[in-house]
This record gives structure tokens, sequence and C-alpha cells, in this order.
């Protein structure tokens, strides 16, 4: 039978006073973001020089939820740069994409912001916001977690970015700026009552880089700090490490970055753990060698001829593998799908009389 009482709405709360209409403008946009987190379990994090279109398809076939852009640039886009723009573009069959954005101008982050949405309509799936990156030229420039260091101005970037569009708004930050100075629950909060619809936390302080271990303690802090969905990220290296994260964090979904480079399978692993089944055996070495050929194959049909942002990938994929230290000299040399897929044949042969 249909349920006879219509569904209620933000506005009959409003209507019958029970709440300011701001508090249930918030209370409905936090029921989405918690839906939207109960969809997206699992992410690709973004990774400048990595998440391309033919690295997220593969992560999104072993079973990412969600796969970041490459960080985009709100300046490059608001000079119309093609190479800025082409970071946007999206996978064959893929339905959605998390966005970032960095920069720190409030006013050229909001209008990119909305150019994005209105470029990419039900594609994006939310926009982030970089305020974690330690890359010096980009804190030099006062984006990335340089933005920890002045949390009034990641404030009002994050409020004029939530003013312009209608998408959901989150950021993506570290522990803090200083070695041992944690800043991230103050700054949580901070970015909450500007808006955030949700938090990214990676458990280094930006001074660390990637050394250390990443301390997951944070997230929990953070977690406990806020009412909106918070993600974690930092050191998940295997399907277990993903459900260690939620279950001591309480954190809503994991964000996965360096496990995955040359290991797409990291997704599925991750799935099987947060649902408690057992996880899928680990690739065998053909099995590598036959992902890291489709890589590449996507890849040129992406670039063209010149692919040569396959090395990395390359020596990802095949690290471990009888033959690996030969031919990551070969792929040196690499440059086209070709030249690829000859050194690829020479391994498995390694690897089949072996
Ligand atoms: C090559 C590389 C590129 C990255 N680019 C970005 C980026 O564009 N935006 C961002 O927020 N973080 C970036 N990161 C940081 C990752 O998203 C992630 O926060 C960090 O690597 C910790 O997660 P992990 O331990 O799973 O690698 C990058 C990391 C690497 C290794």
């Amino acid at each position: 039978m249909k349920n006879p009482l219509p569904a209620i709405g933000q506005r009959d709360f409003v209507r019958i006073g029970i709440m300011p209409n701001e508090s249930v403008a918030r209370l409905v946009e936090s029921h989405a973001m918690n839906k939207l987190f109960g969809r997206y379990q699992v992410i690709l994090a973004p990774m400048a020089g990595v998440s391309d279109i033919a690295f997220r398809t593969v992560c999104r076939e072993q079973g990412a939820d969600l796969a970041f852009t490459e960080m985009v640039s709100a300046k490059g886009l608001s000079y119309a740069n093609d190479k800025t723009r082409h970071l946007l573009d999206l996978a064959e069959g893929e339905d959605t994409v998390g966005v970032q954005l960095f920069g720190h101008e409030p006013d050229t982050m909001a209008r990119e912001a909305a150019w994005i949405e209105d470029a990419m309509g039900d594609a994006l799936a939310y926009l982030d916001i970089n305020m974690g990156c330690p890359a010096r030229k980009i804190v030099s420039k006062g984006d990335g977690s340089a933005l920890m260091k002045d949390p009034e101005l990641a404030a009002e970037i994050v409020s004029q970015v939530k003013e312009a569009v209608s998408c959901h708004v989150t950021a993506k930050f570290r522990r803090g700026w200083s070695q041992g100075d944690e800043t991230a629950v103050e700054f949580a909060k901070r970015l909450e009552q500007a808006g955030a619809d949700a938090l990214t936390v990676h458990g280094r302080f930006a001074e660390q880089l990637y050394r250390g271990a990443s301390d997951r303690s944070v997230i929990t802090r953070v977690k406990n700090a806020v009412s909106i969905p918070v993600v974690g990220n930092g050191d998940v290296k295997c399907g277990e490490d993903a459900a260690a994260m939620m279950r001591e964090t309480g954190c809503d979904a994991v964000m996965i970055a360096r496990a995955a480079e040359g290991n797409p399978w990291i997704f599925a692993q991750a799935k099987a753990a947060l649902e408690g089944k057992p996880e899928p055996e680990p690739p065998t070495a053909l099995q590598r060698l036959s992902m890291a050929r489709r890589h590449a194959d996507l890849l040129s049909k992406r670039e063209g001829r010149n692919i040569v942002r396959m090395r990395k990938h390359a020596m990802w994929y095949v690290s471990g593998l009888p033959g690996a230290s030969k031919a990551r000299g070969l792929f040196n040399y690499c440059t086209t799908f070709e030249d690829f897929d000859k050194v690829f044949s020479q391994l498995e042969e390694i690897c089949d009389a072996s």
C-alpha cells in the first residue's frame, strides 16, 4: 500500500516552527552527505600525475566506489587553460568523479567551482578543496597545506565556494602544519562552521611530507569533534587496514592513495574486508602484467602514441616480479604502447618459466 502521508520536507519543518531555516538546511544536507558516504565507502584519492583517466578506470573496475581526478588549479581554470580543463575529462563509462580544486583566492575558487559544476553536471560527485598538499611549489603560493596556517582564509574559501555551487563541498587536510603541533581538530571545526559538508583527514603533518607513519588517532579526534562525515586517509596498505581505519576511528569512508599504485586490486580487498568477507587472492604475476598492458592501452587511447607517463605505472605493476630490475631499465626507454607491450611480453615469458 502506498504511504498515505506525504514525505516531510525541509520547508515543512520551518513552517511548523520546529527549527530555524538554516538548521533544517544543515540537517537535510548532512543526511544527504551521510547517504553519499554510504555509497562511497572506498575512494581513490586525488593524486597529481597519477589519478588520470586510465588509472581511475582500472581502480573503479576493481571496486573503488569513487575516484578523484588529479588536483585542478583554480588559477589554471580561470585562464581557460586547456591542459587544466582536460584533467576534468571523464573516462568512458565513468558515471561520477570527485574533483579536487586547489588555490587560495576565495573569489577565484568560487567562480571556478561554479564553472566545474556547470561543465560537469551530474558527473560531479562532489567538490573537494585541497588543504593538504605539502609540495613546495604549491605551498609557496599559499595553496594546499599552507591554508592550514591561515584557518580564516581556509574558512572563507569554503564559505564562498559553498555559496557558488549547489553540490557538496569538502576539504582535505592534514594533522597540522608543523610537526608536533596538531591543529586538525580546531581547523575541522572552523571548516564545519564555514559550511563544509564533509572532511578528509590525512594523519601526517605537512612538514612530514610522506615520511613517518600516518596517525590514525587524529581522525578519531576530528570525527568526535564535528557532526559532518569524515573520510580517513593515510597508510591504508591492505584490506584489513581499511577495516581497521573504519573500526578504530569511526570514520565514514576510507581514501586510498599510494597503495593503489600498480595495485588497483587494493579496492576489492578493502571492500571485502569492510563487508567482513574473505579478501580475494592477490593477483598472480600474469594478472599483474595483463593489467599493466590494459592500463597502457587505456592510456594510449587517451594520450595518443606518447605514453611516457606509463613508465612509473609500469614499474609499480612489475615491482617484485622475476626480471623486474631489468624491466625497470627498459621502461626508461619506452614511449609507445608497443614499447611497453614488448617488455611486458618478455616478463610474461620469464614468469612462465619460473
Ligand atoms: C604522487 C602523489 C600525488 C598526490 N597528489 C595529491 C593531490 O593532488 N591532492 C591531494 O589532496 N593529495 C595528494 N596526494 C596525497 C594523497 O591523496 C594522500 O593524502 C596521501 O598519499 C596519504 O594517503 P596514502 O597513505 O594512502 O598514500 C598525493 C600523493 C602522492 C603520492
